[in-house]
């Protein structure tokens, strides 16, 4: 009898863990891999061109959005607060030069936005539904920035650099539950990028100015929770 009931609270006790295992959405310890399209879209001011030092009243810079493939990796440190790392294929922009005659393309570069955030997930961990907030740093690193043949042709051949960025990321975005191990992800992040581009022309001439790039990144896609 004694074991008998025994056995029974067993199987009650066994259906119960697997009945909130499975409910469980979130709790300490889980890991959310998602992949999906990435879009970095600049809202972009800047200082006017300055030519050796002398700014140049009139001018600015702009830069174009572009989508890529991002990933995000959180990991849970309790049952409400994840740490998050975002990141992605490399993002291609081009900057476009303003108040030099018609607004023309100057620079072609790519970069890599990698940012690291605490996040927030403030429902119920048995939630299907995992709305979350965050905040971290980003450090932004620009590579292969290189003149356009617009550039060349309209002002003078050269080479280009832009300095790598560091600033505070905000992020909103939500989990849904489709399976224990699946779940559909969309989030957005304003990012602070800031960066000086330093253009040495031929001539010798050096042309630079202050970019805040500061955009908004969107991603939809799909996560793997383990
Ligand atoms: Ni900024």
């Amino acid at each position: 009898m004694a074991a008998k009931l025994q056995a029974s609270v067993s199987v009650l006790a066994l259906g119960v863990a697997l009945v909130s295992g499975s409910a469980l959405a979130y709790e300490q310890g889980d890991m959310v891999l998602r992949g999906g399209i990435a879009m970095v879209d600049p809202d972009a001011s800047s200082s006017p061109l300055a030519i050796n030092g002398s700014e140049v009243a009139g001018t600015s810079v702009d830069v174009d959005d572009n989508t890529q493939l991002g990933i995000t990796f959180t990991y849970m440190l309790s049952d409400d607060v994840g740490v998050e790392v975002l990141a992605a294929t490399p993002f291609s922009h081009t900057v476009s030069a303003k108040g030099l005659g018609d607004e023309f393309d100057a620079i072609d570069l790519k970069h890599l936005p990698p940012t690291v955030s605490v996040q927030y997930f403030p429902m119920d961990s048995a939630a299907k539904f995992q709305p979350y907030v965050g905040v971290g740093l980003n450090y932004t690193i620009f590579f292969d920035e290189e003149l356009t043949s617009e550039f060349k042709a309209n002002v003078d051949d050269g080479s280009v650099k832009l300095d790598d960025s560091f600033g505070l990321a905000f992020e909103l975005g939500c989990d849904y539950e489709l399976s224990d191990n699946l779940v559909l992800n969309a989030a957005i992040w304003t990012i602070d990028i800031d960066t000086e581009a330093t253009i040495k022309l031929d001539s010798g001439a050096k042309v630079t100015t202050d970019v805040d790039i500061d955009p908004l990144v969107y991603m939809v896609g799909v996560g793997y929770k383990f």
